[in-house]
Order: C-alpha cells, then structure tokens, then sequence
C-alpha cells in the first residue's frame, strides 16, 4: 500500500482562497484533533452513524450522523433538517463546545466573525465513500457561510461554481484542514471524489468530515 504520510506533503499552514468568499485554512484544527475525535466518538455514541437513502432509493455511501438544533436527514421524503434523530427518535445531541468554538474561531479567520452554527453535519467515509457534487441548500437562508472540517485520510475536495457546469477545481484536504466558504460562494456547488486506500495515524482507515451551518 502507498505510504501517504511519508513527510512528502507541503507545510501544513497559510490560506488559500479558493474563490470569493472561499478559504481554505491548512491544518487550523490540527491543535484540537484528539478533542474534536474525542467529541465526534461522544456523539456518535448517542446518534450512531448510519448509511441514509437518497430520495431515489440509493444507500449514500458516506455514513452520517449529526449534532446540535437540528440534524440534516435523506429519506424517500427529501432532504431536509429534523429536531429529531429518526433512528433513536430522540433529539440529536448538543453540539460538543470544542466543535462550536473551533468553528467560529475558523469562521472568523476565514472573515465570518459573526458565524454561530446551530447544527453540525459529521460524514465519515470509507475508502471508496464519495459525495457527488452537490449544493447546500436546505438551509432557511444563505446569510451565513459553512464551516468544513477535514479529519483523518486525505481527500480530494471538488470546487465549483454557481452552475453544475462551471469549471471544478480540485483541492487536497488533509487531517486538520478547514475550508470556510459564503458570501458569493455559498452556493457553490462542492464534492469529495471516491477516498482513496490508506491508513491514517489517529483514524485509521477513516476520513470524518464536520460541517457547520445556521439551518433554521
Ligand atoms: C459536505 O459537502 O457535506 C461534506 C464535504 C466533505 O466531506 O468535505
Ligand atoms: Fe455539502
């Protein structure tokens, strides 16, 4: 198996901007990974991921879970937030503190100082998960930007434009980088190509993804 963490990798630091209103903050959540697994593990231990079906009937491979106001959910139904996790019929759990503070702390870096999540979409992928290209547009309003926390295997990060067919650039996301994007781009279209093989140190042959929003 290829090694990819063989020290090959550019620096882990700086900001990239990936459009207007689009940042990609190398290795900010690096400082917090053990809290933010630590987190993650606790919510998944109330609200457990699990594989939703699209509204046409696919098992998405991506498995999900959710914490805080309100949770992202697909079923036959559509898409859309519910106060309640359908799987254990009970509220999703509180948004952990670690997750809300790093992700307005990156929001404000990435020129959103006035963000404040109300729900926190976790998406934890296998090798070969992916996530078609997509928009997020479930939200009640597009004021508020999104928050995208990296963890565990790399992935490749595709980024678009308003239009399905605009140009697509493709970024590397690696353990601990954050991409924060709104304002002009907050509805840009966005997806992960198929993870590759591997085995990361603190995940093994994971990669989760956090993504803060203000849904309702
Ligand atoms: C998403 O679009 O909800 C997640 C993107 C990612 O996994 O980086
Ligand atoms: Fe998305």
């Amino acid at each position: 198996m290829t090694d990819l963490f063989s020290g090959n990798e550019p620096p882990q630091t700086g900001r990239e901007v990936l459009a207007g209103g689009a940042v990609l903050l190398r290795g900010f959540a690096l400082p917090h990974d053990k809290a933010l697994i630590a987190a993650i593990d606790a919510v998944a231990a109330i609200s457990p991921f699990r594989n939703m079906q699209t509204p046409r009937g696919f098992t998405m491979s991506v498995a999900m879970t959710n914490c805080g106001a309100a949770g992202w959910v697909s079923d036959g139904r559509g898409y859309r937030y519910a106060s309640r996790d359908p799987e254990t019929g009970s509220p999703w759990p509180a948004m952990p503190e670690a997750l809300r503070g790093l992700a307005e702390s990156a929001a404000t870096q990435g020129g959103y100082p006035d963000f404040h999540p109300d729900v926190c979409l976790i998406n934890r992928y296998a090798p070969g998960a992916k996530l078609s290209l997509h928009q997020d547009k479930d939200e009640r309003e597009f004021t508020h930007p999104i928050v995208s926390v990296s963890l565990g295997l790399p992935a490749s990060f595709q980024f678009g434009g308003l239009r399905r067919d605009d140009p697509i650039r493709r970024h590397a996301l690696r353990h601990g980088d954050v991409v924060v994007w709104g304002g002009p781009s907050r509805l840009f279209h966005h997806g992960i190509l198929p993870l590759k093989e591997g085995t990361h140190p603190e995940l093994g042959r994971i990669r989760l993804n956090l993504t803060f929003r203000r849904a309702l």
